[in-house]
């Protein structure tokens, strides 16, 4: 088992914990005063999960059952969630745990960060991409008219992260988990990222889980609310996520796409020189974008990065050597072109 700190004011705010079976062991943190405990979960597997952790919480607990994926993450639902909470008299020392994927550990901590003014949250994430990026970091969020616009900084008191429940997802979000974990790696861990050049289809999942959460931590632990350092986790995300939207693609496809193209701009700016598109082509994930080019290059210049001086975007030296730099139309057009939106 490994064990991460996230630190906020220089106390332990987070503790996480890695590893086989961990749901197999009692997930909450050993503190007194606790008279009940509300699971939130999704339907599928993580309702499965969350029974099992259930069972064992030795504790007196409700599990509810949210709508799957961002669905969760709607102001009427977390109004009805309040009302549940409040009906079963959940207090001060009172505990919400959150089961599944990142959605629901999104929707789950804003709603533990707001009740009572906050009360304490566990997350058992139940995808790579969760545990890796969404359970770590202290955002909390629900949509409203965009994505994430409601939303708290606050850190779950703890997350447990079983190895052995991602090893057993489907292929495709083991994939889009394997994106945001190669990311990590560009940004700051050169052998996470050859753990995947070596190993392409199946990388060791303690070993890239460990590494890519070390990364988050590393990251979040310098720079909580994202005044600097922190932007460099959005590698491959402003190019991305306009390709997100303007094509339909999951997160993790479409965070492929941008680092390829963010891997271009490199090359043109600094002479980054590393086959971007041969590696994550070879991990299954996708290197072109068939979008419409035009509603793309809009949504990248929309982009929250984007300030009175220009647009910013995390660009890679080598790799685990990130810069922040402002890129011009022109520059963007280049990495554009790398995508097949040329
Ligand atoms: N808070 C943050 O810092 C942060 C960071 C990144 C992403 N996010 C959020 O995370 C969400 C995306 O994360 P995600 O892809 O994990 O989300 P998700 O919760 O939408 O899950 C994706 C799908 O996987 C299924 N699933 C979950 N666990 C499973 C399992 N063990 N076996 C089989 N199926 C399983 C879910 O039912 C769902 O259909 C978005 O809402 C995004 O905004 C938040
Ligand atoms: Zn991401």
């Amino acid at each position: 088992m490994s064990r991460f700190e996230v630190l906020a004011h220089g106390a332990l705010a987070t503790e996480i914990v890695a590893g086989p079976g961990l749901t197999r062991q009692p997930v909450l943190p050993d503190r007194p005063g606790r008279h009940q405990v509300v699971v939130f979960t999704q339907p599928g597997t993580p309702r499965l999960i969350a029974d099992g952790v259930a069972a064992r919480l030795g504790v007196e607990h409700t599990v509810i059952e949210l709508p799957d994926r961002d669905v969760a993450k709607r102001w009427g639902l977390v109004a009805e969630l309040y009302e549940s909470l409040a009906q079963r008299g959940m207090g001060r020392h009172d505990t919400i745990i959150g089961i599944g994927g990142g959605a629901l550990t999104d929707v789950a901590g804003f709603v533990a960060s707001t009740w009572l003014r906050g009360i304490e949250a566990v997350y058992v994430p139940t995808t790579v991409l969760g545990a890796i990026d969404a359970a770590i970091g202290g955002k909390t969020g629900i949509n409203l008219a965009g994505k994430n616009l409601v939303g708290t900084f606050t850190h779950p008191g703890r997350v447990v992260v079983d190895t052995d429940i991602l090893d057993a997802l489907p292929v495709g979000l083991k994939r889009e988990g394997w994106a945001e974990a190669i990311k990590a790696g560009f940004i700051a861990d050169p052998e996470l990222v050859a753990l995947f050049e070596q190993f392409p289809e199946n990388p060791p999942m303690v070993e890239v889980v460990d590494r890519a959460i070390a990364v988050k931590v590393d990251v979040v632990n310098r720079d909580f609310r994202e005044a600097g350092q922190r932007m460099i986790l959005n590698f491959g995300h402003t190019i991305g996520h306009g390709v997100e939207i303007a094509e339909g693609l999951s997160h993790g496809e479409a965070v492929a796409i941008g680092m390829v193209a963010a891997a271009e701009l490199s090359t043109r700016k600094y002479g980054f020189d590393y086959p971007m598109s041969d590696v994550l082509g070879s991990m299954g994930l996708p290197v072109f974008s068939t979008a419409d080019r035009n509603r793309v290059e809009e949504l990248i210049w929309l982009d929250k990065k984007r300030d009175a001086k220009g647009l910013k975007m995390v660009l890679l030296d080598a790799v685990g050597s990130p810069r922040i730099d402002y890129v011009t139309q022109d520059e963007v057009a280049g990495g554009l072109a790398a995508i097949g939106l040329g």
